[in-house]
């Protein structure tokens, strides 16, 4: 596989609770490989969403690579029931508050044998991903706030720190996934690529939409 291919990941959020595993089968059957599953504790965010058991659902209804957002304060103390829930790729927030350090989470998670990410909100400066740079497998430029699905891109507050990201990336030999997560359609997908993004997190453009294979299409088809 290319190092960084190009890749629409259908994000739970935006999909009907009320018949989850119908849900995952969907985004299998619309081409998804990996998905994508929002964490949010009302705290560290301003919505609450699910937990672990929710991912143990979906786990067990699919093969599909589950790549888990904790927008929440301290994911060092619920860890082990992400990992246990058959999470692949664990990615924690460096605005959080730990228990131990985001430093000691990431070791944790990968000596699991798991990937590992780090979340930077839309305002927090890419200064804050560097001390972890060398430990992570995947970095999130969220576009939106996070906490809610269906809001719109935050194209000027991001997009430069996305591409410092990348350059950073690509002149020390590093190797982490650039995903984005937040008011992704096919007019804006094509910026967040342009700027070095390769994994497109998409909630209402894909769930949203009734005939979603001909939506996970034509956002392939706007990265391609
Ligand atoms: C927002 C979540 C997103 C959300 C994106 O806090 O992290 O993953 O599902 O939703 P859309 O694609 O609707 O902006
Ligand atoms: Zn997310």
């Amino acid at each position: 596989m290319e190092p960084h291919p190009s890749l629409i990941l259908p994000s739970l959020l935006a999909a009907d609770w009320g018949h989850v595993t119908h849900e995952v089968k969907r985004a299998e059957q619309a081409g998804a490989r990996w998905l994508h599953l929002d964490v949010m504790d009302g705290t560290f965010v301003d919505n609450i969403s699910f937990g672990p058991q929710m991912v143990q659902t979906v786990r067990k209804n699919t093969g599909l690579y589950l790549d888990v957002h904790l927008m929440i304060h301290r994911a060092d103390h619920y860890l082990e029931r992400f990992i246990k829930a058959g999470a692949n790729n664990i990615t924690i927030h460096v605005e959080a508050d730990y228990d131990t350090s985001v430093a000691e989470t990431l070791k944790r998670i990968r000596a699991a044998g798991l990937h590992a990410g780090i979340a930077l909100r839309p305002h927090t400066p890419f200064s804050a991903a560097l001390p972890y740079v060398q430990d992570i497998d995947l970095l999130l430029i969220m576009t939106v706030v996070p906490g809610f699905g269906g809001q719109p891109f935050m194209e000027a507050e991001t997009m430069p720190k996305l591409a410092e990201a990348r350059d950073h990336r690509d002149a020390n030999g590093l190797s982490y996934h650039l995903e984005v997560d937040g008011g992704i359609y096919t007019h804006t997908a094509p910026i967040a690529k342009k700027h070095g993004a390769n994994l497109f997190v998409c909630g209402t453009s894909a769930f949203g939409h009734a005939d979603m294979g001909q939506a996970m299409h034509d956002l392939a088809a706007s990265v391609a």
